[in-house]
């Protein structure tokens, strides 16, 4: 019971601070367009103001000595960088009675990327990171530049014995943000902390792992607060409140940010282009060329009978990509290399927009220009778009209207909310105590927003502006593009699986970019981009290459399959005889695929041309069903590798032949049960390494070195 008054009392004394902070000087409700709810006072002056306030305002100079921080983030759908400025803010408040003056600075990875090189770095006092993993333990794309240049490039052009130097003047702290679903966990943010130790820089304090398997938000505001904090305070930042006592305030200041968006009214919508490049910068796509591909072709790859219980979906889609590569023109540079990927923007899907716009009481069609709030230009998330366009563009284009919300959005609806106990609930589950309950109601469920909204909080009163300003921004999708570009280099193809499943939270969810791709019509425009990955094939064509790829994981492969023909028959055409063409297929070494799927029957694409490269030599195709047989144990990719003659094949091709060794498919099992076992087909045998310790120093060597790459998700 008394448990019970102090929860109640602590919400309550948390529900004052929200309303204190969303009106802060008047109660006045906010139900016009542009007058939503109050934002936040910008923050205490970026590094920029504060220079030029000393510089020319006529102002007396601020003698007093200098507190630096850099804040650098990598990011891709956004978690990371929403962090830094939160911490960017939080750090801001609580030394803000500094007797030192504060010079705060929160970098994009991708903008410092030419600071970094310039060796600016070496003059940062304080550095704090937060980085997110992908691919296979990667950073981000935008990411990619600073950190290599960090983990690699600096230390390896530093004379030996001298790298321990770069940045001994620098004390750093890393916050990993990752999903421990994955098998290299966290794998960008522990290389970046080892590689800033190994330049010399010292640890401020020890790494944050943050876990989106979990409660990520949680884990990044147990770190800030009582290990990076207190870490800073002895550092020598002063003016801060008592880190051992973390407040319900200092929560409160990590969850609850401005979200509301002004709003414009418009008369008429902008062109597509126009809308496009106002959006791509706001998609970490600036190295990225952004625009509409046409599609000239889309197929059923399955053949599930009509009826079929067990039917699942997966389509082949061609898109003529020729606009983007014109746009690239200029050069001779190819659209694309084969083992690329194709980044894909969906449009959702009408019914869910329908939905929002019906909850919402949102006109579909009024055209909008949505802008910061002039009185908060640093707040944190900008409109996904600048141009004008239609709310019901708006929603279908650029918001993420299907993941489950994180905290900061709950505690937005809770102070939206007119039924008390509804806003208590919601309060409990942005909450560190309700971390449990937010698990199992909001994460678990993979409730929406609107869910969320219909079915925790049916009294919200939500304005168009604090709506779309909650909204996340819809990512694009990544496909592996499965033709070569040597057989079609304007066309870029695409395997996608269909995503469509029940939710736990009772909602029946189909997938945005795999359902958009799987309803797109010939003749329909795409926004699409290239994007580079370093999934390639070996420069020699007689070199063996060994590739395991289930399900989708076959897209690539189709696509080295055809270089590998098209290359055969280039070589066949340059030395035209019969004789020198026997040669010439000698040359190539075999590619050996291992494909699986659920049902052969029905899920075997490419099955023609496969057996066609197959019965040409060029190919040896093996095939494994997982749920064919009604008894039968369900069998794997690498239940065939582990065969005792594909395994002694493997190894002749890999440690006598100079093989190359490829994955590709599903990150989360898929790919970490092909690696045990290639380690166990790797240690056994007279011709085998000696165990499996020495098996996995080969594939980390054949990994770094080229010869074994993975390309998983
Ligand atoms: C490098 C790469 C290559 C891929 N190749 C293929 C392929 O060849 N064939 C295939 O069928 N699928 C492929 N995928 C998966 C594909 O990108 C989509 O995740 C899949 O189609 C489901 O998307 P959806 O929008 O239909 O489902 P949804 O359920 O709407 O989205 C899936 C979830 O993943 C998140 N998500 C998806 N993509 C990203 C991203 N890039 N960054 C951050 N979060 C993301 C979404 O936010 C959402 O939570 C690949 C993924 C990657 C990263
Ligand atoms: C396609 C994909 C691949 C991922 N790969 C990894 C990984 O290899 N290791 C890991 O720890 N987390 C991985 N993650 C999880 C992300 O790093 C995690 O969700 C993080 O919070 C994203 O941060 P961001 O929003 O700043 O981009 C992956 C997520 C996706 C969608």
């Amino acid at each position: 019971m008394l448990a019970f008054m102090l929860f109640t009392a602590s919400v309550g004394l948390l529900v004052l601070l929200i309303i204190r902070r969303f009106f802060p000087s008047s109660s006045s409700s906010s139900s016009s367009l542009s007058n939503s709810l109050a934002p936040a006072p910008a923050p205490a002056g970026n590094n920029r103001s504060a220079l030029a306030a000393r510089s020319g305002s006529g102002l007396e100079p601020d003698a007093r000595p200098i507190q630096r921080l850099l804040i650098l983030y990598g990011t891709q759908t956004g978690t990371a960088e929403r962090f830094a400025r939160e911490l960017d803010d939080i750090v801001r408040k609580k030394f803000a009675t500094s007797p030192m003056k504060l010079d705060v600075e929160t970098v994009d990875m991708e903008q410092y990327e030419s600071r970094a090189k310039a060796g600016e770095l070496a003059n940062e006092p304080f550095v704090v990171v937060a980085c997110a993993t992908y691919g296979d333990g990667d950073p981000t794309d935008t990411a990619m530049g600073t950190h290599n240049y960090l983990v690699k490039d600096l230390p390896d052009s530093l004379e030996s014995g001298h790298e321990h130097e770069a940045l001994k003047g620098v004390t750093f702290a890393v916050f990993g943000l990752g999903n421990t679903q994955y098998e290299h966990f966290n794998a960008a943010a522990k290389a970046l902390d080892k590689g800033l130790d190994a330049l010399g820089a010292k640890r401020l304090c020890g790494m944050g792992l943050g876990d989106d398997d979990n409660d990520i938000e949680e884990d990044f505001r147990k770190w800030h607060e009582s290990t990076l904090m207190p870490a800073l305070v002895d550092a020598g930042f002063a003016g801060g409140v008592d880190q051992s006592k973390p407040s319900s305030e200092a929560a409160e200041a990590t969850l609850a940010v401005p979200r509301s968006l002004d709003i414009a009214k418009e008369d008429k919508e902008a062109n597509l282009s126009t809308i496009v490049a106002s959006a791509a910068s706001f998609y970490g796509t600036a190295s990225h060329r952004v625009d509409a591909t046409k599609v000239v072709a889309r197929r059923e790859l399955y053949t599930y009978g009509a009826g079929d219980a067990n039917a699942r979906s997966c389509v082949h889609v061609e898109l003529d990509a020729s606009a983007l590569s014109t746009a690239n023109s200029g050069s001779s540079t190819p659209l694309y290399e084969t083992g690329d990927h194709v980044g894909v923007f969906a449009v959702n899907d009408d019914k869910v927009v329908n939905a929002y716009l019906k909850r919402f009481q949102l006109s579909a069609n009024s055209v909008v220009r949505l802008l910061r709030p002039a009185d908060a230009p640093n707040a944190l998330e900008g409109p996904h778009c600048t141009a004008p366009v239609t709310i019901q563009t708006y929603l279908s284009r650029f918001c993420d209207l299907l993941s489950f919300p994180k905290k900061g959005v709950l505690m937005t609806l809770a102070a939206c909310c007119k039924v008390d106990a509804e806003r208590v609930m919601l309060l409990r589950l942005s909450s560190p105590e309700g971390k449990g309950d937010y698990k199992a109601e909001i994460v678990n469920k993979q409730r929406s927003l609107l869910q969320v909204v219909t079915e925790l909080a049916p009294s919200a009163n939500v304005s168009p502006g604090v709506l779309l300003g909650m909204l996340p921004k819809l990512q694009p999708r990544f496909y592996s593009i499965s033709s070569a570009s040597s057989r079609h280099p304007k066309h870029v193809h695409i395997t996608c699986a269909v995503v469509s499943h029940d939710t736990p939270g009772g909602r029946w969810h189909d997938g945005v970019a795999s359902t958009f791709l799987a309803n797109v019509n010939v003749g329909d425009r795409v926004l699409a981009f290239i994007r580079t990955s370093t999934f390639r094939l070996p420069s020699s064509a007689a070199t063996p290459l060994l590739c395991v790829g289930p399900g989708t994981g076959v897209a690539p492969f189709r696509a080295f399959v055809q270089a590998r023909v098209d290359a055969d028959e280039r070589k066949r055409e340059e030395l035209d005889s019969p004789r020198a063409a026997s040669g010439a297929a000698k040359s190539m070494a075999k590619m050996s695929l291992y494909f699986g799927c659920r049902r052969l029957s029905a899920e075997h694409m490419y099955e023609g041309e496969l057996r066609d490269a197959a019965a040409g030599g060029i190919l040896r195709l093996e095939v494994v069903s997982s749920r064919d047989g009604a008894t039968a144990p369900h069998r794997y990719v690498q239940d065939l590798l582990a065969r005792p003659e594909d395994a002694a094949a493997a190894r002749k091709a890999l440690l006598k032949d100079g093989g190359h060794l490829y994955v590709c498919g599903d990150a989360k099992h898929m790919a970490a049960d092909v690696h045990r076992t290639l380690v166990g087909v790797l240690s056994s045998g007279d011709d085998g390494l000696r165990d499996a310790a020495e098996a996995e120093t080969w594939l980390a060597s054949a990994s770094k070195s080229g010869r074994y790459q993975r390309d998983v998700w």
